[in-house]
């Protein structure tokens, strides 16, 4: 049963460690992944407040728009293609601190300044990756690497 998110101010670090623990209550006997997708994206932005948090799923050569919190965003985007399909691509995380810096960046809300994405893999259920696009520039660093990977493994049935 969810509760009210508990919002933490301080450190980067803080608010992903106050975070956590209520992600993997809200995750706890629930089997379906797109519910915990659903949560695992509001508990992000309720936090944090970034522009845009949500997941693309792979389907085929393509990533296809998953749960998410924000504007509205392109629904496919080809493997190797954008921020999203070359973290895919590659199986590694993406630190954007200027996305009109990036070369194939895809837009979808202007209003993006900085983006990352962190891929995951849940065996013989889904893979795709996680997204969150910020309205700063620089907003992301080693610390979301992380603590967004260690969200991404808490998926895992
Ligand atoms: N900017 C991403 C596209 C997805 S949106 O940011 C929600 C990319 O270049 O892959």
């Amino acid at each position: 049963m969810a509760e009210d998110l508990i919002i933490v101010e301080g450190s980067k670090k803080a608010q992903y460690e106050a975070l956590l623990p209520q992600i993997e209550a809200l995750m706890e006997g629930e089997p379906n992944l797109i519910a915990n997708l659903a949560n695992v994206c509001a508990a992000l932005k309720s936090q944090f407040d970034f522009l845009w948090v949500g997941f693309y799923l792979a389907d085929g050569e393509e990533l296809v728009l998953g749960p998410f919190q924000g504007p509205v965003a392109c629904t496919r985007i080809k493997k190797g293609k954008g921020v999203c399909g070359k973290a895919w691509e590659s199986g590694q995380s993406l630190v954007v601190p200027d996305v009109d810096a990036f070369p194939g960046h895809i837009t979808c809300s202007s209003l993006s300044r900085s983006e990352i994405v962190v891929p995951f893999m849940i065996p013989g259920i889904a893979d795709g990756v996680l997204d969150i696009d910020s309205l700063e520039y620089d907003t992301f660093d080693d610390i979301d690497v992380y603590y967004l990977k260690l969200i991404a493994n808490m998926l895992c049935p």
